[in-house]
């Protein structure tokens, strides 16, 4: 494939703050000052890259504006659901193996040391470097001079050393923490600059397929997550339209890529608040108009990454009709490729098939009756054929996978609680 896992994170970590105006720059300016921090401990280049990445991504599972205007307060009540979901969406990434671990972590207080899970291992010290990064980012007053208030952060966060905060990364911030450059760096800084700096030379290898895949499935969690009632709705889609193209003669590669879509043709819904996915009341005719706008922005966020375009021309076309009632291109018939049709009828078959708060996930023989009535005009005849011969297997195909994921998702919020609990226990000794 044309790119670098380098380029691939760097695209990936600026994009994921496009449309989220309270995380963009607390991301931002918590990576530089987790920067600086670890090149005063003297970290190996990629201890520090992890730590860059995790810092520029660590709020990530803080889905809710509540949630998000809670973590900027300095004391923060529950930090536990934010930070466990945040790294169970990183942890399908072989290479995000530490970033998942550090961001689980980037709460802790260090008198707490011992008291986690043994299956998430002992916390990291770039969890100890971010926790002290984030909560000086968090200190800062936006509409006054960062300089004018150096002493006044520096006074308060020394207050936790030892406690709070670990005494030997508080002995590398105070050195930092004194120099003006630390602070002006924080309000200057760009995102390009401080992944440049800090991402090593490990990250500098040709993306292959099988990397893409699991990237893939990171951002699928990462969408997933944000509906509880559809946890594993991307890859249940993508097992499905893997399933499909397999059966319609497509070599293993194209499957494979196919599959890749079908993760990531939600991604999109980055860009719609939460509480609008979230809604069970009838959605109002603006909110139907801002969850359209789903589609748009997956081929916005991926479309400028080169060797990835077919990819994501099938992700971002799976709600095109052929009858050009579709979006956001409006297209018909001859330019919507077997490939989208592929997608559109995989994630309408898995919808279908799921379990919603308000009914059961329906029968092959309900779903099949739907698409014939509802989508034949709109996605075509020969992916519904493929559809109709393969009807029970397909069901089953789709109902293992939906199901494999929710109890992956299950699995790792039944860590997180254990650990909650543990913390609550000790605190309370
Ligand atoms: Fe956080
Ligand atoms: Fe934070
Ligand atoms: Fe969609």
């Amino acid at each position: 494939m044309n790119i670098t896992l380098k380029e691939l994170i760097t695209s990936f970590t600026k994009s994921i703050d496009l449309y989220n105006y309270l995380l963009k720059n607390h991301h931002r300016r918590t990576a530089i000052a987790a920067f600086h921090i670890g090149v005063e401990m003297g970290l190996s280049a990629d201890r520090l890259s992890d730590l860059i990445i995790a810092a520029s991504l660590h709020d990530i599972g803080a889905l809710t504006i509540s949630e998000r205007d809670s973590l900027i307060q300095m004391d923060v009540e529950n930090p536990f659901p934010h930070s466990s979901l945040g790294s169970y969406m990183l942890s399908s990434f072989s290479p995000f193996e530490k970033i998942s671990r550090i961001i689980f972590y980037h709460h802790w207080h260090y008198d707490l040391d011992n008291t986690y899970v043994l299956e998430l291992g002992p916390v990291p010290l770039e969890a100890y470097i971010l926790h002290v990064a984030d909560r000086t980012d968090i200190l800062v007053q936006p509409d006054c001079s960062i300089l004018a208030q150096k002493q006044q952060i520096i006074t308060k966060m020394e207050s936790y050393n030892g406690t709070v905060f670990h005494p030997e990364v508080m002995a590398a911030y105070l050195t930092q923490a004194h120099k003006d450059s630390f602070w002006l760096d924080i309000d200057n800084w760009e995102m390009e600059k401080i992944l440049k700096l800090g991402i090593s030379r490990r990250y500098e290898i040709d993306l292959t397929l099988d990397l893409l895949e699991e990237f893939a499935l990171t951002l699928s969690k990462i969408i997933d997550s944000r509906s509880k009632f559809a946890i594993a709705h991307s890859f249940g889609v993508s097992q499905v339209a893997y399933a499909i193209a397999a059966r319609m003669g497509y070599s293993e590669e194209e499957c494979r890529k196919i599959r890749v879509a079908g993760l990531l043709h939600d991604l999109g819904k980055i860009a719609v608040a939460t509480e609008i996915i979230e809604k069970k009341e009838r959605l109002s005719e603006a909110e139907r108009a801002d969850i359209r706008t789903h589609a748009y922005f997956t081929n916005l966020i991926l479309g400028h990454i080169s060797g990835l375009e077919g990819i994501v021309e099938w992700a971002s076309g799976h709600h095109e009709n052929h009858d050009g009632s579709g979006y956001p291109l409006n297209l018909v018939n001859d330019s919507i490729s077997q490939e989208m049709d592929i997608i559109a009828y995989a994630d309408i078959f898995t919808a279908l098939s799921e379990d919603r708060p308000y009914r059961k996930g329906m029968s092959t023989d309900r779903i099949i009756q739907i698409l014939q009535d509802e989508f034949l005009t709109k996605h075509g005849e020969p992916v519904y054929q493929v559809i109709l011969n393969h009807l029970d297997e397909l069901g089953s195909i789709c109902k293992v996978s939906v199901q494999d994921g929710i109890a992956r998702f299950h699995c790792y919020q039944n860590l997180a609680d254990t650990q909650e609990q543990l913390i609550k226990e000790r605190v309370n000794r």
